[in-house]
């Protein structure tokens, strides 16, 4: 495999030449200044130094539509206001660009379709969860 490291501002073009295979985008977007508009440019800029076929692949953390958990809501806030995020107003769904309106048609999201979601979120385990009990103490 031969792997590239790019370090770089993603919300400019990047000084590399492609076309790549892949490119990683990872934990990054939630990181970036919004609104997600804005943020759009680092996709864009990834994707430039992609072949036609390449594939663009990462992850982020959803803002305040994510379906989150009540420790995972307190932890995006304070990452929020006082850490390196800035997603509260991150969706799943692509935003319309800067200065024009939001588009018309826009496809229904799995949860919409009543499709499960690839990553559904994880319950938080309580002190009294029989499952954890179980691990704990082994009979
Ligand atoms: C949560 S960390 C994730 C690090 C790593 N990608 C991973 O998956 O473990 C977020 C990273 O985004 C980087 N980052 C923030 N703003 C960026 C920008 N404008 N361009 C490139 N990287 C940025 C930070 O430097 C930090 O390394």
């Amino acid at each position: 495999m031969d792997v590239t490291v790019v370090e770089a501002d993603v919300l400019k073009p990047l000084a590399v030449r492609g076309p790549f295979n892949s490119a990683a985008l990872h934990l990054v977007i939630h990181c970036l200044p919004g609104p997600l508009a804005r943020k759009a440019a680092a996709v864009a800029n990834v994707a430039a130094v992609l072949a036609p076929t390449g594939v663009l692949f990462g992850a982020s953390v959803l803002g305040t539509s994510g379906r989150h958990t009540r420790a995972a809501r307190g932890m995006l806030g304070a990452s929020n206001r006082h850490g390196g995020f800035d997603n509260l107003g991150d969706t799943a769904r692509a935003p319309a660009p800067l200065g024009h309106p939001a588009p018309q048609a826009v496809p229904p999201s799995p949860a919409e379709l009543g499709l499960p979601l690839a990553n559904p979120p994880v319950p938080m385990p309580t002190s009294d969860d029989p499952e954890r009990a179980k691990r704990r103490h082994p009979s």
